[in-house]
């Protein structure tokens, strides 16, 4: 049937008619808000490249999660900035570091938030590097040893989930085996599954001191031109025991989103990187774009490719917006 029987603004006439035949809904259950934590008493700093984003002392970090979750966001995602790297990154994996602190008090003072920590050394490795070095290369076993002991640090603390972002192969097995051996069956994995060697990510490398110190991450990240590879690297995350597989970044990647969302059931999240926060907050800032609008659509597209799950520093403005959209 077509013109003029088939008429497709009949459906779009009134908000009320647009509101019932509307495929996607934004709900605050859906967002994961990243959080940065670092060393000392009551610093808030804002992250020059990420307006509105901070670094937070475990005290502020505890305050600040209390709001987060009043705005009814269940869960955080939190990155850890050291006291000192070496070559290592011991603190990624010590029973003091900062995360496995932040976990300690975000558990006690705010027991509902849901904690996932970012599973990764290059924060805590004087070369940067997402595992360990040898020769000028990163080596995979041995970085799955010390990832492994990273994610059993986090468990142990108190984190729900734990989430690998460094992308040696093998990480989702050694991080289960880990933990089911040691009691931990119940801590999650959210795996950083098809995770793109991508430039989106250049202001968080800025707020985590995180960015290589020679070469690149192309050796272990996946480069931005390949759709099946994605498939392949999800379908073995799977088999390895992920309960929640991850794209990253989100708005690039919006395929492969779609793709994994044709080959599991399992629920998917999607990372709306720094770059892609940095790109918005400076397009509102000169007053060129409508940032809430803007946000909205980002978010609401994330899902609508297939994502159940959006890590984003927007999600505190989202929270509010989807409540005010009520
Ligand atoms: C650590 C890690 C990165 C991000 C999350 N975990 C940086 C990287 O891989 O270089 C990026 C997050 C963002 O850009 O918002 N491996």
């Amino acid at each position: 049937m077509t013109f003029p029987i088939t008429r497709q603004r009949r459906l779009r006439a009134t908000d009320n008619i647009r509101r019932m035949v509307r495929e996607t809904e934004l709900s605050v259950n859906d967002l994961i808000y990243p959080m940065f934590v670092t060393h000392g008493l009551d610093v808030k700093l804002q992250i020059p490249s990420m307006p509105g984003v901070f670094h937070f002392s475990v005290d502020a970090l505890v305050q600040e999660a209390r709001e987060v979750y009043g705005l009814g966001i269940p869960a955080i995602l939190l990155f850890g900035l050291p006291a000192n790297k070496d070559e290592l990154g011991s603190e990624a994996y010590a029973r003091d570091g900062i995360v496995q602190r932040a976990v300690r008090a975000l558990k006690s003072k705010v027991p509902g938030l849901v904690v996932i920590t970012d599973v990764c050394l290059c924060e805590y490795t004087s070369h940067g590097h997402c595992g360990v070095v040898e020769e000028g290369k990163v080596v995979n076993d041995k970085s799955l040893e010390l990832i492994s002991r990273t994610a059993l640090s986090h468990a142990e603390a108190g984190a729900d989930i734990v989430a690998p972002s460094d992308m040696m192969d093998g990480r989702v097995a050694a991080i289960r085996e880990a933990l089911d051996e040691t009691g931990y069956t119940d801590t999650a994995i959210m795996a950083y599954s098809a995770k793109y060697a991508s430039a989106f990510y250049g202001p968080f490398r800025d707020a985590a001191d995180s960015a290589p110190q020679f070469g690149d991450r192309k050796s272990y990240q996946m480069d931005p031109a390949n759709r099946r590879e994605a498939i392949r690297e999800i379908t073995l995350d799977l088999e390895e025991g992920a309960d929640i597989i991850m794209v990253k970044p989100a708005l690039s990647y919006l395929d492969i989103i779609s793709d994994a969302r044709t080959i599991t059931d399992v629920p998917i999240a999607a990372y709306n990187v720094s770059g892609e926060y940095s790109m918005v907050k400076a397009a509102a800032a000169n007053g060129w774009i409508d940032e809430r609008r803007i946000v909205m659509e980002i978010l609401t597209s994330i899902k609508r490719a297939g994502a159940d799950l959006i890590l984003t520093y927007h999600a505190k403005d989202a929270a509010l917006w989807i409540r005010e959209r009520q």
